[in-house]
């Protein structure tokens, strides 16, 4: 049976619920305030219920969400995301984005873990929590975690080593399996395609691991417009599929809420793409 999932990314959703001001200290007034501007008129979560529907009727079996469920890391909007994808009507996989990690406290009480252990639940190499695996069928999708605190007004990422080890003996055992490797990723692991205050901190090692153990398709988000790229594998190149926010109201192009719906199997991997006109999401390719 092939994998039918939809990728989205980025869908901010925003519950400032029982915030008191002294939550927003130090990275959080920029936050705050980039916010109350921008963010409040750029997303819209009811076209987030668009997506989903949709997804269900091209048959979806699966809803993959590839980080930046929240703005400032508040518990509300933890709790708010959680409801929301245990409301998906499909089981759901999720990485956190750096909004998910948006302050130290944030990672320190582990707030993305202990909200949505039960979205990644999958094999580990140990306790870390990344990267997981999740088998199915023929399928083996790999969530890795860029999330790092950064400074104010910046969105950087970073793997780490530890978990580059673990993510490169990963992608060697399921590659003998025979799966089909599906990296998750928050930032777009290509050189160039984010500028350098939201870049992934070590996207040079990550491309070594895929250069020496390969992957067939890397997905992420973070840059809110879709965005093909590739990294070298061993074989060949590994396509990168980055997916504009599940979100965003705008109508500019290449910056309107998107989807990607996602066949896959051995030797298959099929995408279609979706793109919010204002009112319903139609079919671009
Ligand atoms: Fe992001």
């Amino acid at each position: 049976m092939p994998l039918r999932f939809v990728h989205v990314s980025d869908i901010h959703l925003l519950d400032l619920a029982g915030v008191r001001p002294w939550h927003y200290f130090n990275k959080r007034i920029t936050g705050r305030v980039n916010l109350a501007l921008k963010r409040r008129r750029e997303h819209d979560e009811r076209i987030f219920d668009a997506v989903l529907e949709h997804g269900l009727r091209l048959g979806a079996d699966r809803l993959v969400v590839t980080g930046d469920l929240t703005n400032l890391s508040l518990p509300s909007e933890f709790a708010h995301a959680r409801a929301r994808l245990s409301a998906a009507g499909l089981p759901v996989t999720v990485i956190p984005g750096n909004h998910d990690t948006y302050t130290r406290g944030a990672v320190k009480q582990r707030l993305f873990e202990r909200h949505f252990a039960e979205f990644m639940i999958g094999e580990r190499d140990d306790d870390t929590e990344f990267p997981f695996v999740q088998r199915h069928g023929a399928v083996a999708l790999v969530g890795v975690s860029t999330g790092i605190a950064s400074l104010p007004l910046f969105a950087t990422g970073r793997v780490g080593v530890d978990q580059l080890a673990r993510l490169d003996g990963m992608l060697a055992r399921l590659g003998d399996d025979g799966l089909v490797r599906i990296v998750l990723i928050h930032h777009p692991p290509v050189a160039g395609v984010s500028k350098p205050r939201h870049d992934l901190l070590d996207l040079g090692a990550f491309g070594e691991v895929i250069a020496r153990r390969g992957a067939e398709l890397i997905l992420h988000g973070h840059e809110h417009r879709c965005v093909d790229s590739s990294l070298a594998g061993p074989t060949g190149p590994v396509p990168v599929h980055g997916v504009a926010s599940g979100t965003s109201c705008s109508s500019r192009p290449g910056r309107q809420a998107s989807f990607s719906f996602y066949e896959v199997d051995r030797d298959l991997i099929h995408r279609e793409r979706y793109t919010w006109n204002g009112t319903a999401f139609d079919r671009v390719h």
